[in-house]
């Protein structure tokens, strides 16, 4: 992290936050921003699905999921069912500056609120999304197993867990050392 990064607030979306993240999601993937914007503002009440955003200085600089996935049993397989950490994303300019870090803490505490297990997937080729994690406490499980509507670049993905019990009681001591401001 530079040393003259300024601290990420970490909150839970608001209305006003669905055109940046559209924006950004967009430029990533080539969607059309009108259709981004309608489904992710469908997202606010949406119980299934929880969006946080990563602010500094008033801008949306990120965003990260949390949603619960229900495998369907006769997909061989399937992802197990349970909450997922969904799509971490931090302005390309603005990474390596502890921003991705903060609200994937924030998840992690949200879900183990509820579950003994997150997952997560990654595209094996993402080497800043797997250090990232692993340094959270999360472990391959399996890279044979089918996500809805997810396909991986590089043809390989990897399922990754976290366990309350591995981490949950590292959790408030790292918090201590958290460089975000915390809202979960
Ligand atoms: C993955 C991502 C969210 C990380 O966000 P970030 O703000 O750059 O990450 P942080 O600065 O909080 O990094 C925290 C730690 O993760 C690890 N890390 C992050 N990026 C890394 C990289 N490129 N290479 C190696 N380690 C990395 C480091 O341990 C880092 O701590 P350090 O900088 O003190 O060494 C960001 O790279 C991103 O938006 N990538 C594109 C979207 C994406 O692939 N999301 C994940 C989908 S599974």
């Amino acid at each position: 992290m530079q040393e003259d990064a300024k601290p990420a607030t970490i909150r839970r979306v608001c209305a006003a936050d669905v055109d940046a993240i559209a924006a950004r999601q967009a430029g990533r993937s080539g969607q059309d921003p009108a259709r981004l914007r309608d489904r992710i503002a469908a997202e606010l009440s949406d119980s299934t699905r929880r969006l946080w955003v990563a602010v500094v200085s008033g801008a949306v600089v990120g965003y990260a999921r949390l949603t619960r996935h229900d495998a369907d049993q006769a997909v061989p397989d399937a992802a197990p069912s349970g909450l997922y950490l969904g799509g971490v994303v931090v302005d390309p300019l603005l990474r390596r500056q502890g921003i991705g870090e903060p609200p994937t803490r924030t998840r992690m505490c949200a879900a183990f609120a509820e579950e003994r297990e997150v997952r997560y997937i990654a595209d094996a080729g993402n080497h800043a999304s797997i250090a990232m994690h692993s340094a959270l406490d999360f472990r391959e499980i399996t890279r044979r197993f089918e996500f809805p509507g997810v396909r991986f670049t590089g043809g390989v993905g990897i399922l990754f867990q976290a366990s309350q019990e591995n981490s949950h009681r590292e959790l408030p001591a790292k918090l201590t050392a958290f460089r975000g401001a915390f809202s979960p």
